[in-house]
């Protein structure tokens, strides 16, 4: 019989997050720790990341930081290597880190356009890369795994004033594709997903709904948060609805899952 308690465990799994020092990445390192594995928080912050390891630590998690900018790729050859040095593998890599801009795109200036693909999208393609190089036969670690790719329902859909953040989250999207197929057919043992969230009270979703009043495209904060919110059938969500789904894609309980977008937005895009 197939045992289900178990499949939803990650016990013994090595997991490196990226941009988890807060909000939903954070949350993630939570989830992960709390099923069994082993954590690497990995971010630019490092104070707040810190003290992320001291609490999962502290609620019996076995966690290390270490400081690690996305878009550079020696940064990530040095993750993953210390994920293999700290806790003898590496079986879960989740690309969460990302940043936003607000503009028209008639006033978008390039630099912050190419900023937001650079960390959003060359930072998921170096990471999967790196953790297809770790996790595939013949590499550090060597036993397969999966990766989960941080995009949005902004990968989905369009909104006003933030075409740069569309433009990397649906990059992500099929970043995630062309990964999965490579990975399944060339027998790494490697699943490639994304997750695709609505808007989430954090640091990030807070400013999504602020930049609508900075750009006078809503006359108060209170209104703007009510149209947002409006158009959440269930409302915003919270960080655990994503390090749920993120769990249950690292896990053996999503072993045929490959290539998936799976939508956590309480139905936004349902309608
Ligand atoms: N909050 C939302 O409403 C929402 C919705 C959908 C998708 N997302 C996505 O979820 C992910 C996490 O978002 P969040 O809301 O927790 O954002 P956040 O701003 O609260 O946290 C993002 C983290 O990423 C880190 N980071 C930024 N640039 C980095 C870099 N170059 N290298 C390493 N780390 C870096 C930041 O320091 C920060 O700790 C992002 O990819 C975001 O696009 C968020």
């Amino acid at each position: 019989m197939y045992d289900y308690s178990k499949a939803f465990r990650i016990d013994g799994k090595v997991a490196l997050i990226s941009g988890a020092a807060r909000g939903i990445g954070a949350e993630i390192a939570s989830a992960l720790a709390q099923a069994g594995a082993s954590v690497l928080v990995t971010d630019v912050v490092e104070g707040l990341a810190k003290e992320q390891v001291a609490r999962l630590r502290k609620a019996g998690g076995k966690a290390e930081f270490i400081r690690h900018d996305v878009t550079i790729e020696a940064d990530w050859a040095a993750a993953v290597a210390a994920a293999v040095q700290l806790f003898g593998g590496l079986d879960i890599v989740v690309n969460n880190a990302g940043i936003e801009t607000a503009a028209l795109i008639s006033q978008c200036e390039v630099e912050d356009f190419r900023r937001v693909l650079d960390v959003n999208v060359t930072g998921v393609f170096l990471g999967v890369k790196h953790a297809i190089r770790t996790m595939a036969p013949g590499g550090a670690a060597g036993k397969g795994g999966s990766i989960v790719n941080m995009s949005s329902v902004a990968g989905i859909i369009g909104t006003t004033a933030h075409v740069a953040y569309h433009t990397s989250k649906g990059g992500v999207r099929l970043l995630t594709k062309a990964a999965a197929i490579e990975c399944a057919q060339l027998g790494t043992g490697i699943r490639v997903n994304s997750i695709h969230p609505g808007i989430v009270g954090t640091d990030m979703g807070d400013n999504f709904i602020k930049h609508f009043v900075d750009l006078g495209l809503a006359p108060d904060l209170d209104s703007a948060t009510a149209a947002i919110k409006g158009l959440h059938p269930m409302g915003f969500g919270k960080t655990d609805d994503v390090a749920s789904a993120v769990l249950y894609l690292a896990s053996n309980a999503s072993k045929w899952v490959n290539g998936s977008e799976l939508v956590i937005d309480g139905g936004l895009t349902a309608a």
